[in-house]
C-alpha cells in the first residue's frame, strides 16, 4: 500500500478520499476520483516562516520575441501547428487506435531528424524491431533519430537528460507509468502523473514533446480532461478506418489557430500530404443525383468542399429512422422540424438517412443549407445540377442566415469549376461573385420552392 505517500482526489468538487471510489461521495460524479502523489502540496497553507520572492510585474507591451518554430517540414502538419513546433512546447495527439498516430509521429520525427534536430522516439506500445519495421516500409530507415522502448518514467527522464533531444515523442502516453504510484498504467492517476513529469521536463529542457494518446470509445482522451489541460496543444487524428482519408485538427492550441485542420491519405507506404483535399472529397459525376448536394465549407483558415448525401425514404417501421453519418443529429432534427414548421414539407413518416461523403465530418452550421437541400431534393425526387453549391445558416423562424467568408467559399468552388451557388441573401442582396449564377435566398421556403420548380406541387 501506498497510503502514505498518495491521496484521492475528486477532479470535479476536490473532496479527498481514503480510497479509492468509483464515485465521488461529495458530489456524486462518477470516475473522478484520481489517485495523486503527495508532493510539494502538502496541506498546511501558506502558514510558516519562509516568505515569498517578490514577483516583478511586467506590461503587457513589453518586447517578447516570437517563438521560434521548427517546421516539419510537412506542410499539412505545420498547418496545424501554427507555422511549427514551438520549443519548450507540449502537444497530446489524440485518435483511435489504428488511425496513423505513431505513423505520422514517425514521419515529423525522422523529417526534423533530417533537418538536423536530435529526436527521441520512445516506444511503449512497439518493440524496437516493430518501429523499424515501420520505418522501413515508409522509408525513413536512414534517418537519424533515436528510438527506445521504454514505459518506465523515471528511467526516460533520466535518458532524455543525457540525450538533450529537441524533440521527445512518447508513444504513448497510456503506456507510461511512474513507480512511484501503485495503480496500474493507463489508470487515470498514472497518466496524470507520468504525464506531468513529462511535461516538466520538456519545459525544464526547452524541447517539443509530442504525447500520443488513446482515444476511448466516448472519443474522449483516456485519462481525460487532466492532460488536455496540461499540454499547450491538442490534436486529434480523425477519419473512418475504411478510408484512406485522415483529418487531424487541432482543438487546442496555445501558439497558433484552433480548428485549423491537415489533410493526409494513408498509403501503403504512409501519409501523404492531400494539399488540395476539395477536389479529393468530390466525386466529380455528370448526372445529377438527387439528394446529393455540394456543401461550400470553410474548414479553419481554408474553404473546402463536401459531399453531403441524404436518401429520404417511406419508413415501414412505427418510429422512423434517423441516421446521421459525420453530421450533428441535433442539428438535422432542428433542419427537419424548420423544413416542417415553415415549408410544410414534413418527413414525419419517412425514413432519413443524411451523410457526408468520404468519412469526413462537418461542424459548420454554415451546413444547414446544404442539408435541407440534400432533403429536399430526395423527397422531391428532384436533382440539383451537378455544378452548383450551397451554404448558409437556417435558423428557427425558417430564415437563412449569413455566415463568414462566403467570397472564399464561392472563390473555391469556382475554382473548381462549379458554375452556380445557392447563398444567404445580406439584406436582400447577393454578394459579389466569381462569374457564377448566383441565387441569393432570405427564407427557407425559398430553397423549397427552387428545388420543386415552378409547378408547387409538393
Ligand atoms: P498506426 O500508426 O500504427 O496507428 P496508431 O498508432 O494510431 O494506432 O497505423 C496503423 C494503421 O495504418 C494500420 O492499420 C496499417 C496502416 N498503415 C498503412 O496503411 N500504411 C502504412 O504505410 C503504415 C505504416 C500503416
Ligand atoms: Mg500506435
Amino acid at each position: 500500500m501506498t497510503a502514505a505517500s498518495s491521496r484521492f482526489v475528486c477532479q470535479s468538487c476536490g473532496a479527498e478520499h481514503r480510497k479509492w471510489a468509483g464515485r465521488c461521495e461529495g458530489c456524486g460524479v462518477w470516475n473522478a476520483v484520481i489517485e495523486e502523489a503527495i508532493g510539494a502540496t502538502a496541506p498546511g497553507g501558506l502558514k510558516g516562516k519562509r516568505k515569498g520572492r517578490l514577483l516583478a510585474f511586467e506590461n503587457l507591451a513589453g518586447a517578447s520575441e516570437p517563438p521560434q518554430r521548427l517546421a516539419s517540414g510537412i506542410a499539412e502538419l505545420d498547418r496545424v501547428f501554427g507555422g511549427g513546433l514551438v520549443p519548450g512546447s507540449a502537444l497530446l495527439l489524440g485518435g483511435d487506435p489504428g488511425i496513423g498516430k505513431s505513423t505520422i509521429a514517425l514521419q515529423a520525427a525522422a523529417n526534423l531528424a533530417r533537418a538536423g534536430l536530435r529526436c527521441a522516439y520512445l516506444s511503449g506500445e512497439e518493440a524496437v524491431d516493430q518501429v523499424r519495421l515501420r520505418a522501413r516500409r515508409l522509408g525513413l530507415e536512414s534517418a537519424p533519430l533515436g528510438l527506445a522502448a521504454a514505459t518506465n518514467v523515471r528511467d526516460i527522464v533520466t535518458s532524455l537528460a543525457e540525450e538533450r533531444a529537441d524533440l521527445v515523442i512518447v508513444d504513448s502516453i497510456q503506456t507510461m507509468y511512474l513507480d512511484s504510484l501503485d495503480s496500474a498504467p493507463g489508470a487515470v492517476g498514472q497518466v496524470r502523473g507520468a504525464g506531468q513529469e513529462l511535461i516538466r521536463h520538456a519545459k525544464d529542457s526547452g524541447a517539443v514533446l509530442l504525447l500520443i494518446g488513446h482515444v476511448t470509445k466516448e472519443g474522449q482522451i483516456a485519462g481525460p480532461k487532466v492532460l488536455e489541460h496540461m499540454v499547450d496543444t491538442v490534436l486529434y487524428f480523425e477519419g473512418e478506418r475504411g478510408h484512406q482519408f485522415r483529418i487531424l485538427r487541432a482543438v487546442k492550441n496555445r501558439f497558433g489557430p484552433t480548428d485549423e485542420i491537415g489533410v493526409f491519405e494513408m498509403t501503403d507506404h504512409g501519409l501523404d500530404e492531400v494539399p488540395n483535399p476539395s477536389s479529393l472529397f468530390l466525386d466529380r459525376r455528370d448526372e445529377d443525383v438527387a439528394g446529393t448536394v455540394v456543401f461550400a465549407g470553410v474548414e479553419g483558415s481554408r474553404p473546402m468542399l463536401m459531399e453531403i448525401q441524404a436518401l429520404v425514404s417511406p419508413s415501414a417501421l412505427g418510429t422512423p429512422r434517423r441516421a446521421v453519418v459525420g453530421w450533428d443529429s441535433g442539428r438535422l432534427a432542428m433542419v427537419m422540424a424548420v423544413l416542417d414548421t415553415r415549408c410544410g414539407l414534413a418527413m414525419g413518416g419517412h425514413d432519413v438517412h443524411l451523410n457526408v461523403a468520404g468519412g469526413l465530418s462537418i461542424r459548420e452550421p454554415a451546413a444547414d443549407l446544404a442539408v435541407a437541400a440534400a432533403l429536399i431534393s430526395s423527397m422531391a425526387a428532384r436533382p440539383l445540377p451537378h455544378d452548383g453549391v450551397v451554404f448558409g445558416e437556417v435558423g428557427l423562424a425558417g430564415e437563412v442566415r449569413s455566415v463568414s467568408r462566403t467570397e472564399a467559399r464561392l472563390g473555391e468552388a469556382a475554382k473548381l469549376g462549379f458554375g452556380r451557388a445557392v447563398v444567404p441573401a445580406r439584406k436582400g442582396k447577393a454578394p459579389a461573385g466569381s462569374g457564377m449564377d448566383i441565387r441569393a435566398i432570405g427564407k427557407l421556403g425559398a430553397l423549397a420552392d427552387l428545388i420543386y420548380g415552378d409547378d408547387g406541387r409538393r
